[in-house]
């Protein structure tokens, strides 16, 4: 479904029960290249009749079609088959997914290595779905069986396209269920080339099905559906809400993974190097446009002003630039609604902060939704910069006095998705560890993220959790299963 060239306005259709559907009549959306400015693909929208169909497709999928009669094995098998095409198009993907979110060209060249990881690790658990035999009496048998939720939509947003993709589709794929996804309508373009497989590995027609537009439309259409069994979203906490209300009228399972405001905290004797380093990383990888982004710093009193310091001495090196240049380690903002909320934060953060370095628009471009690398220090943890999740390059220092201190605040935040601490103590690493309200704690390090643990939030960051065989299980039933061995009848009447 690919355009014909790289400079050519790409164009694609929705993918439904197998077939590309949607066509120059049908509404399209465009999608742009944040560096430029400029459309690079045209998408066509998926209407609520066609969100009808896509649901309907991966109903009758999980129902009738070949897919219940496809064995663990084979399914982990299509996934693997999946993970190799992904690799052999790596560098196809990767250059897409730089020029439609941003990003330098080396991390998405991780994001899509990581991605094809995803589907491994899964097309590896397909045929390790279990029950267990139950210790009832000895006069019966009870065991339970593991079985697909049934049909998922699945809803992700633009940071990591693909990879979010995989996330959601791998573990749905390899625990039977069917699925229905929506990319962001701002990144379509890395799914859509995905599909473009799925025929040749061998997927069923209406197993995965793909529908592109809207949040508020063609989202929104997704989660009211009555077809649909469950959904698992990724995004903002505002989005969260409503999703959470609207899936209530069908009481449809649903996981979420939202956003977060995640500490990174610097005790003084932290190894000094890695540290500052850790603190930018933590921060500035992928724009900021992270949902476990350290944005908040917490720094130790005795070594706040040097720490701050030598973050801003490190940060003016960061090498802002176009995607595909191998050397950029910092890209433009994924779109332009992205950049006027970041830029409405760092007018905020000018009046409740100090800027210690950036505070604005990278000049140096002409084009593009480029932001400098910022740090707001002396900053209060009560400060709309301290407490709002703005996804993008915006640090927040905030000093604190003593552990108990930093425990405090860390915690005082709606969110907890993640936090990092860093010291040389092991006690006192272990005790913020355990004190800390968050759902992934690093320990001398920031952003680290493998397929085989458990990714998601406390608080308002979500519910459930992705990745790992906790992933697995968000995508399946628990049936419980008794046999009577006793042939004598009741008897109580
Ligand atoms: P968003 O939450 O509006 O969009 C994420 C996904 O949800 C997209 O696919 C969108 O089309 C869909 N969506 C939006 N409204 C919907 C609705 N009513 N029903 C169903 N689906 C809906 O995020 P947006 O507007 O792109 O970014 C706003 C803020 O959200 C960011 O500044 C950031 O703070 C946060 N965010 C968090 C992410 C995370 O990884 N946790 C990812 C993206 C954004
Ligand atoms: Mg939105």
């Amino acid at each position: 479904m690919a355009g014909s060239g790289k400079n050519d306005v790409r164009s694609y259709r929705n993918f439904i029960n197998g077939q590309w559907v949607g066509g120059t009549a049908d509404e399209t959306f465009p999608v742009y290249d944040p560096s430029t400015e400029e459309v690079i693909a045209r998408v066509a929208v998926a209407s609520s009749a066609s969100v009808d169909r896509a649901v309907n497709a991966a109903r009758t999928a999980f129902e009738t079609g070949p897919w219940p009669q496809t064995t663990p094995q084979d399914r982990g098998r299509l996934l693997f088959k999946l993970a190799d095409k992904i690799r052999q198009n790596a560098a196809l993907l990767a250059e897409l997914e730089a020029r439609n979110t941003g990003k330098p060209i080396v991390e998405a060249e991780y994001d899509i290595a990581d991605t094809a990881t995803c589907f491994e690790y899964y097309g590896g658990l397909a045929n390790k779905i279990m029950g267990q035999v139950l210790p009832v009496p000895a006069n019966a048998l009870s065991f339970t069986m593991k079985e697909p939720v049934g049909v998922a939509g699945q809803i992700i947003p633009w940071n990591y396209p693909l990879m979010m993709a995989a996330w959601k589709l791998a573990p749905a794929l390899a625990a039977g269920c069917t699925c229905v996804l929506k990319p962001a309508e701002q990144t379509p373009i890395t799914a859509m080339e995905m599909a473009g497989w799925f025929e040749e590995i061998g997927l069923p027609p209406g197993v995965v099905n793909i529908i592109n537009g809207m949040g508020e439309t063609t989202g929104a259409a997704l989660v009211a559906h009555p077809g649909v069994d469950k959904i698992a979203f990724t995004g903002s906490a505002a989005v969260g809400k409503i999703i959470v209300k609207s899936a209530a009228d069908t009481l449809k399972r649903v996981t979420l993974e939202l956003g977060g405001k995640s500490p990174n905290i610097f005790f003084a004797d932290a190894d000094w190097e890695a540290s500052v380093d850790g603190a930018l990383f933590g921060v500035f990888i992928n724009q900021g446009e992270v949902c476990s982004a350290g944005s908040r710093i917490l720094v130790e009193k005795k070594i706040y002003s040097k720490f701050v310091e030598a973050m801003v001495e490190k940060a003016k090196r960061i090498k802002l630039g176009a995607p595909l240049e191998r050397d950029t380690k910092m890209g433009p903002l994924v779109s332009k609604e992205q950049y006027d909320r970041v830029s409405s934060y760092l007018e905020i953060g000018k009046k409740e902060a100090r800027v210690a370095i950036g505070g604005g628009r990278a000049k140096q471009f002409g084009k593009g939704y480029y932001v400098e690398p910022t740090i707001f220090c002396d900053v209060n943890n009560n400060a709309r910069i301290a407490r709002e999740e703005i996804f993008g390059p915006v640090a927040t220092v905030i000093p604190f006095d003593g552990e108990a201190d930093a425990i405090r605040i860390a915690n005082d935040t709606p969110y907890g998705l993640a936090a990092a601490v860093w010291t040389r103590d092991i006690y006192k690493a272990f005790r913020v560890v355990k004190a800390v309200r968050a759902g992934i704690v690093w320990v001398n390090h920031m952003q680290p993220t493998y397929v085989e643990a458990p990714w998601g939030g406390y608080k308002q960051s979500g519910f459930g959790r992705e990745l790992g065989p906790w992933g697995l299980e968000e995508y399946l039933e628990t049936k419980q299963v008794f046999v009577n061995l006793d042939e004598t009848p009741i008897g109580w009447y």
